[in-house]
């Protein structure tokens, strides 16, 4: 029970890699936050049956006021921010395309979502982890934004934003002993990429030829690492990014 009296908030819990945080805090005895643009009730739901604190704020994390007040309910339903897991966004239901047909309007919102609603949500914990004087970010990338990938620049470029952002925090943040580091996920077999039959097309195979370990991979082998990096194991680790793809990118 790494995380018992803690409180996580999990941005994009709902489904797929989130919920798996999500779950996987909970079971090692953390009070979780599941904050999602749409309804995650049923999800802390299923949580709390397992004994677990767990309570779910409709969020969206690009909207200030919005990510203000997941994080005022959380300090009223719990009374701190230990962890902060910034993993919503615009991910599994991406339409792929070459880069000359991404529109301005479709650019401006991957990076609301993508980069500025962690930008957001870090903002918002650091007051309370401040004067907690200690607190856990773990940033959700992606190594698409390490090797580079065709027909999703928007995306790529608000994960790149995300890393980048991951080192400059850790260096703002450290002195308060808040660690910011980031997790990046290979092409994962989350519920939303199943879905996406475009996507499966274009990069299962193609991702299980670039691994060391060439299996596919499922939301629960993302959540080690994060669970990892939010405990105290993992005080002394800040700035850095740790690839979750079966050994397909050294960096
Ligand atoms: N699945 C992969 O292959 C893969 C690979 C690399 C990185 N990632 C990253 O992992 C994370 C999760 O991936 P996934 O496949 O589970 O994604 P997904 O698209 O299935 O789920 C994303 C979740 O974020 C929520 N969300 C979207 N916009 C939001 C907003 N404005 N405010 C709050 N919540 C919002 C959605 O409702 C959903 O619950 C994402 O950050 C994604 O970029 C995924």
């Amino acid at each position: 029970m790494r995380f018992d009296q803690q409180v996580a908030i999990v941005t994009g819990a709902q489904t797929g890699i989130g919920r798996a945080i999500a779950e996987r805090l909970a079971s090692e005895g953390a009070a979780v936050v599941l904050a999602d643009v749409v309804d995650a009730e049923p999800v802390a739901e299923q949580i709390r049956t397992t004994g677990a604190r767990a309570l779910a704020v409709r969020t969206d994390v690009s909207d200030e006021a919005s990510v203000a007040n997941m994080v005022e309910q959380t300090v009223q339903a719990f009374g701190r921010v230990d962890i902060l897991v910034n993993n919503a966004a615009i991910a599994a239901t991406i339409e792929l395309r070459p880069f000359e047909q991404i529109s301005v309007a479709e650019w401006r919102r991957m990076q609301d979502v993508n980069a500025m609603g962690p930008f957001l949500c870090i903002r918002a914990v650091a007051l309370h982890m401040r004067a907690q004087q200690q607190g856990r970010i773990v940033n959700i990338t992606s190594g698409t934004a390490f090797k580079g990938a065709p027909f999703m620049l928007e995306y790529v470029a608000s994960k790149g934003a995300l890393m980048t952002m991951t080192r400059s925090l850790a260096r703002e943040l450290g002195k308060d002993f808040i660690t910011v580091n980031a997790v990046s996920p290979g092409y994962t077999l989350s519920e939303g990429n199943l879905a996406n039959k475009e996507f499966l097309a274009t990069y299962r195979e193609a991702a299980i030829q670039t691994r060391a370990v060439p299996r596919d991979g499922w939301p629960v082998d993302i959540v080690g690492a994060v669970a990892f990096l939010a405990s105290s194991d993992a005080s002394f680790i800040s700035g850095q990014i740790l690839a979750v793809d079966g050994g397909s990118v050294y960096h």
